[in-house]
This record gives structure tokens, C-alpha cells and sequence, in this order.
């Protein structure tokens, strides 16, 4: 048979995904199901994309790095804009269905913590809310004793002349990024002198920012639906994911504004 769209994109199984579980039917349910898988296609390809960047990173392939940054950060503005989709969602509306998502949550999106763990925010207790032996969270540990975007980021600055700190080099890296000065040196003279490069770190920052952006969206959509309750994985809801928002997946970046 020849290919078509639809054997192509296999579009008879991705439409035969969504399966809302309320009885009787809750309207609503559907836009929450597929924005949801919606967002798990963006992470795919935001992991997939952001492995191209460390490879970039390594082999000095400064376009490479500039082309999909520029990708990377396009595909988080679009990820920032589907809030405004799902705060279609009333409170009254997201309740009538919220009993049928049991503990199911956000909190476990495997894909979102093998990206939070790739771009160098490195959170192993995060590895407890995954069931143990599954491959996810094979996946998740593989991640975690990884070298992050940010590890291959020294390697690029490292060739164009900046010193990485040999602790820095050292360090264990299942942790999170740590700022650095010395590095933060280097990229501010980079930035000044070789403009090619400031194409890149302002990509870079525009990630940075998109993503924290989403942070804050998430919050505050969290916050117009449910308000003070549990998150339904758990954890304190808002006050929990407060903890994570304004952190920078580039400190060093932010760190020299002020002297450019
Ligand atoms: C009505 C809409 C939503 C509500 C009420 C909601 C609520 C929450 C809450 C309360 C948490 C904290 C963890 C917990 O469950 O205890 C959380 C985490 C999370 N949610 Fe949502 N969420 C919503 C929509 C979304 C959407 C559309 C996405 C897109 C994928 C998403 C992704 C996540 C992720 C990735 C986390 C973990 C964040 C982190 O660890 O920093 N959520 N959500």
C-alpha cells in the first residue's frame, strides 16, 4: 500500500489516545487530555533537539548551536502560549473531573524531568515519584549521570579561549549547575569582543527566560484553578512549585548583564 499522511503520522493510533474516563461525559475532559499529550510531544522534541545542542556544543558547530537555539526557544514560546488554552479551564469544570486523575499529575512527567535533568537542573529526589526498574526511570537515571547542556557548554567555551575551573570539571555532575565567576568572566569577554557569539548567548537567554516563563504560567494557572489545594501528585501544589521559579538554566548568563 503507499504511504499517505495518515500511515505516515500512523494518525489511526494517535487519535485513538484519548480516553476520558468520566461517566458521564465531562466536556472538558478532552481539552485537558490532549493539551496534556500536546505538551509530551513538545518535550519530546525539545529532548531530541537539545541533544543536537550538546553535540554542537562539543564539536564547536557555533551555527548548529545558533539554528536550533533558535528552534529550542521558538518551541518554548508556543509552550507558554497553550496555557492560555488550558485556562479555558474554569475551576468548576476542571473539579468536575479532577477525582477521575487519582495521583496522576504533571509531577510524574517523566520526559519534563529528563529535561530539567539535561539542561543541568539535577534534582535526584525527583527519581522517587518514578516507579522504580520501569524504563522511565532507566531513562531518568541514565539522565541524571549525564553530562548536561551546560557541561557541554564549558567545552565550547573552553575552545574559544575561556577557562573552565578545573573544579567546576570535577564537580559530581548529578548535581545542579552551580554559577561560576571565573566562567561568567570569560563570557562576559566573549560577549564584548566576538559578536557572532552574543547571537548565541542572546538565544540562549531567550530559552532561559521562555522557560522560566512557563514556570510562572504554570503557577499561576495552577493557582486560578485549584488555589491552595494538594496537587493531585502530592506535593504542596503552589508553594511547592514556587521553588523552582526564576532558576536561571544559564547563571552565568544573567550574572554579567549589568556589566554589558
Ligand atoms: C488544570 C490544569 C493544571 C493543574 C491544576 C496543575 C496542577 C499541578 C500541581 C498542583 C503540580 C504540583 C505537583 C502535584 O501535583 O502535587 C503540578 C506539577 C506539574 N505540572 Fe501541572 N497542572 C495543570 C496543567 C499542567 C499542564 C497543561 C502541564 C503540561 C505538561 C503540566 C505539567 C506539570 C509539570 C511538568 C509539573 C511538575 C513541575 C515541577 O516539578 O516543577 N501541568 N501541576
Amino acid at each position: 500500500m503507499d504511504l499517505t499522511y495518515a500511515t505516515y503520522l500512523k494518525l489511526d493510533q494517535l487519535l485513538d489516545l484519548q480516553a476520558p474516563r468520566s461517566q458521564p461525559p465531562e466536556h472538558d475532559e478532552m481539552l485537558f487530555i490532549i493539551v496534556h499529550q500536546a505538551y509530551e510531544l513538545w518535550f519530546k522534541l525539545q529532548l531530541h533537539e537539545f541533544e543536537k545542542i550538546k553535540q554542537d556544543f562539543v564539536n564547536n558547530r557555533l551555527y548548529g548551536a545558533i539554528a536550533t537555539f533558535k528552534r529550542t526557544r521558538t518551541i518554548m514560546k508556543t509552550m507558554v502560549e497553550q496555557v492560555d488554552i488550558v485556562e479555558t479551564l474554569t475551576p468548576m469544570s476542571f473539579s468536575s473531573f479532577r477525582d477521575r486523575l487519582e495521583n496522576a499529575s504533571g509531577f510524574q512527567s517523566v520526559q519534563f524531568r529528563e529535561l530539567e535533568f539535561l539542561l543541568g537542573y539535577k534534582r535526584p529526589q525527583m527519581l522517587r515519584y518514578v516507579q522504580p526498574e520501569s524504563p522511565a526511570y532507566q531513562r531518568l537515571v541514565t539522565r541524571l549521570h549525564e553530562r548536561s547542556v551546560v557541561d557541554c557548554f564549558y567545552d565550547f567555551l573552553e575552545q574559544h579561549g575561556v577557562t573552565i575551573p578545573a573544579e567546576l570539571r570535577a564537580r559530581d555532575i548529578t548535581l545542579p549547575t552551580v554559577p561560576n565567576e571565573t566562567v561568567a568572566a570569560g563570557l562576559l569577554e566573549l560577549y564584548k569582543n566576538e559578536p557572532d557569539l552574543e547571537i548565541l548567548f542572546e538565544l540562549m537567554t531567550d530559552f532561559d527566560e521562555g522557560f522560566q516563563e512557563w514556570r510562572y504560567r504554570h503557577i499561576k494557572l495552577v493557582e486560578r484553578t485549584i488555589g491552595s489545594k494538594r496537587g493531585t501528585g502530592g506535593s504542596l501544589g503552589v508553594e511547592f512549585l514556587k521553588k523552582s521559579l526564576f532558576l536561571p538554566v544559564f547563571p552565568d548568563l544573567w550574572a554579567i548583564r549589568h556589566k554589558l
